[in-house]
């Protein structure tokens, strides 16, 4: 939540620089299929285990869900979420979903306890700096601040235990790497809208701390 804390203070500073971090689809590498707006980045490098991806900040609507497993409470966090771009927010605007949808997954949680999953929705461009009002109480806005992430991307669909497999099969690789990471909590990342069946791009990131490393090779990675 450290990131929604800082939102506020760092959209005070950046808002010439949010608008750029989101644009057409088109322009960023063929990832978003389904949707008119996508997050740029720019690629640093890329191995045959993953690839080191540096994102400038942008602006977020998010929600948090409380449940023991993903599915159940990404799909009530994605509800509340899809309902404000809908109109559900004090301007009656509605627009449409932007890619990815970003799922913040805690990695500590104790077995007897829910864990708190963060969903959230890129802003379009046009709402970066003044995004609409939410109705509902549970949702917040978050900036993502400049970063640089570590990528593994895998298709079919986002189950929890797909998901979980990539984030294993990622953090055992950067690990070998000797990449440093934030180990706190991982991002599981969408593109597609459910109804898309083929070619479904899925993505687990963690935030690199530090330069990223791009030998997946120990001997090469200093
Ligand atoms: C992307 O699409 C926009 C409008 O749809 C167009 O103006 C632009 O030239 C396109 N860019 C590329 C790189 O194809
Ligand atoms: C890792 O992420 C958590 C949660 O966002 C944050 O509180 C913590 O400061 C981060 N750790 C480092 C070393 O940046």
């Amino acid at each position: 939540m450290s990131v929604c804390v800082l939102s506020l203070l760092l959209s005070l500073l950046s808002l010439e620089s949010l608008a750029v971090s989101v644009g057409p689809s088109n322009s960023s590498s063929g990832l978003c299929t389904a949707s008119d707006q996508c997050l740029q980045f720019q690629l640093v490098c890329r191995t045959h285990e993953y690839e080191v991806r540096r994102y400038s900040s942008s602006r977020w609507v998010s929600t948090d869900a409380e449940a023991y497993f993903l599915g159940v409470g990404a799909a009530m966090a994605f509800r509340r979420l899809y309902h404000y771009i809908s109109g559900a927010n004090k301007e009656g605007v509605t627009f449409e979903m932007t890619a990815p949808v970003l799922v913040e997954v805690p990695e500590e949680v104790k077995m007897w306890e829910p864990a708190i999953y963060t969903l959230s929705f890129l802003l379009p461009s046009a709402y970066q700096e003044r995004p609409p009002t939410p109705t509902n109480e549970k949702l917040y806005f978050t900036e993502m601040p400049d970063m640089d992430v570590y990528v593994r991307s895998y298709g079919g669909w986002m189950l929890s235990i797909t998901s979980r497999l990539h984030t294993h099969l990622l953090s055992r690789a950067l690990t070998r790497a000797h990449a440093h990471f934030n180990h706190t909590h991982h991002y599981a990342v969408g593109y597609d809208s459910p109804l898309k069946l083929l070619n479904r791009h899925n993505e687990v990131w963690y935030v690199a701390e530090g330069e990223p490393v791009c030998g997946s090779n120990p001997t090469d990675a200093h």
